[in-house]
């Protein structure tokens, strides 16, 4: 089978920045009680008008100038997101357009927030047989649009953002290679998190608009629980897998949801937070965006180096959970 390599990384955010003291003029809360309930300092999100495309365009188009590849080469777009431009057609077809890659075949992955791995995982097995050349996975979220800005238990949680990889055939030493990637998935907890309205339970209409249902609906705490279980398990589990310990983590890049969130996973696992990458105090939670964005800047700012061996782990609506293993 062939080896994958991550050849670019890019990413982009909207330019306006929502700090917490946004939230506080608007409804019951404080910078105090979000700082310390989740470590999130402000977040990015998109001018009306504006939808994924707009930002998964500009992260795509830095990965592949990183990666010295034209659009034209890739033979497949896959993006990972539950907040396309439209319901139909996929957001991947959109930015096939936007980028020209005229020979690609290009499609969606629903997943949530593990959106990114999913597509990372359905790309590396489309290009192991030798079958595809040039892949390009990219994790997206406009989520801004779809939380009610008078619950105070979500809204303040959430960002908007885009992450891409190019991903090649490995041809040499000084390439990195995908190593392993878990994905999990528990459709009984599906209630726990979800956006009920918009699809062909309670389609569009103005009683589904009145009744708040293109809403994200979350129970926090439970899912605050599984998120924590999930991950740790899915990172144990793809090292396990390829017989590597917590000790042989250069870093870890974990779904950027909530610090408390990710400190205790960082602890269940045994790896000192100087080793995660962390970008929730900035952008909140960008579900599908959070660990190409987070990748991306840690490969920009240099911490991440050529031959890192990083793991990345996610969890979300669904429920789902993965987790992948890579030398960078
Ligand atoms: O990508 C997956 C997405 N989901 C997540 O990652 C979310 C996981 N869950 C969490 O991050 C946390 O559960 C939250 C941040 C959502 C909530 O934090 P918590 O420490 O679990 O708070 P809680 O839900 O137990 O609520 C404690 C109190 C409640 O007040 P009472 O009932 O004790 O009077 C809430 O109403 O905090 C209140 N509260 C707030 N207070 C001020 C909830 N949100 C806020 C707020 N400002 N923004």
């Amino acid at each position: 089978m062939k080896k994958i390599s991550i050849k670019g990384t890019g990413s982009y955010v909207p330019k306006r920045v929502v700090p917490n003291s946004y939230f506080e003029k608007i409804m019951d809360t404080t910078d105090k009680w979000i700082i310390s309930r989740t470590g999130i300092e402000s977040r990015r999100m998109i001018e009306p008008g504006q939808a994924l495309t707009d930002l998964a365009t500009p992260a795509s188009e830095r990965a592949l100038e990183m990666a010295g590849l034209s659009p034209k080469k890739l033979d497949i777009i896959i993006v990972g997101t539950s907040s396309a431009d439209m319901l139909s057609p996929s957001a991947a077809c959109i930015l096939q357009h936007r980028l020209g890659a005229k020979n690609a075949v290009a499609f969606d992955v629903n997943a949530a927030c593990p959106g990114f791995i999913y597509g990372l995982a359905v790309a590396q097995k489309f290009m192991q047989d030798g079958s595809y050349h040039h892949a390009l996975v990219v994790g997206g979220e406009v989520i801004s649009n779809r939380i009610d800005f008078k619950d105070r238990s979500t809204c303040v949680l959430f960002g908007d953002g885009a992450g891409a990889i190019v991903l090649e055939h490995s041809n040499g030493n000084r390439d990195g290679e995908i190593l392993a990637i878990q994905l999990n998935s528990d459709g009984d907890l599906w209630n726990l998190l979800h956006v009920p309205g918009g699809g062909s339970r309670n389609p569009p209409s103005y009683q589904m608009l009145d009744a708040g249902l293109h809403y994200v609906k979350m129970r926090g705490n439970e899912v605050f629980k599984y998120a924590i279980r999930t991950m740790v398990d899915a990172a144990r589990n793809v090292m396990k897998s390829k017989r590597i310990t917590i000790k042989d983590i250069d870093w870890l890049i974990p779904h950027q949801a909530n610090m408390r969130i990710m400190e205790e996973v960082a602890n269940r696992l045994e790896i000192p937070m100087d080793k995660v990458i962390v970008t929730a105090h900035k952008y909140g939670n960008t579900s599908a965006a959070s660990i190409p964005t987070a990748l991306d800047e840690a490969v920009r700012s240099g911490k991440i180096q050529r031959g890192d061996l990083v793991l990345a782990n996610s969890f979300g609506a669904g429920f789902t959970w993965a987790a992948a293993l890579f030398r960078y």
